[in-house]
């Protein structure tokens, strides 16, 4: 059996991720210039796949970091406690920060993050995501760049997971139920 038989339908297609995304890098470009030299930060491991769709659509000169954070461990509903597996390699103090994510959901994470970057006085942080479930929020967090509003469904693929697989399908999909009901 194939991963693919684990899906049940297709959200968000390859071709409608695609265009999105290089509207949402002409928003950026719109903000950004080669002077202010931000700092594009990549929220692994979810977001590998938007940040490198989306910085090839950037005509203005950046740099990119890495910072890997958890919250959900195995299951599919944020456990609100959120760790840092990762941080960033760089000083953040006076650049512009640009948050690159998969989705916001909770808010939890992002809240933690920005609180994280805050103390490190950055210039400026913006938040990118590709995906906000806005339904789904306990915590007011800002957003800045949103690809796509999706409904509170389990979301899959383009870099997000389900038990750290199905990273790799190249479109948001949502699985068939019994895959995360028999594995809860
Ligand atoms: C996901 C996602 C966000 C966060 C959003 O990460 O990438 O970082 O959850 O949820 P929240 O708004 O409820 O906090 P996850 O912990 O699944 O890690 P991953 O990116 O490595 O899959």
């Amino acid at each position: 059996m194939s991963l693919y038989d684990d899906i049940e339908k297709i959200l968000i297609s390859e071709a409608e991720l695609q265009a999105r995304i290089k509207e949402l890098a002409d928003e950026m470009n719109a903000v950004y210039s080669d002077d202010d030299l931000p700092m594009l930060i990549c929220i692994l491991k979810g977001a590998f796949i938007f940040l490198a769709d989306l910085t090839r659509h950037l005509s203005f000169r950046h740099e990119i970091d890495f910072m890997e954070i958890s919250s959900y461990g195995q299951g599919t509903t944020s456990s609100g406690v959120v760790r840092i597996l990762l941080d960033l390699a760089t000083n953040i103090e006076g650049r512009h920060v640009v948050i690159v994510e998969d989705i916001v959901d909770s808010g939890h994470t992002l809240d933690y993050i920005l609180r994280h970057f805050a103390a490190r006085n950055p210039a400026s942080v913006r938040v990118a995501t590709l995906l906000n479930k806005p339904t789904r929020r306990e915590v007011n967090v800002p957003v800045d760049f949103i690809g796509f509003e999706v409904p509170n469904e389990f979301v899959m693929g383009y870099g997000l997971d389900y038990a750290q697989q199905y990273r790799n399908v190249p479109y948001i999909g949502v699985l068939k139920p019994e895959v995360y009901q028999d594995r809860a």
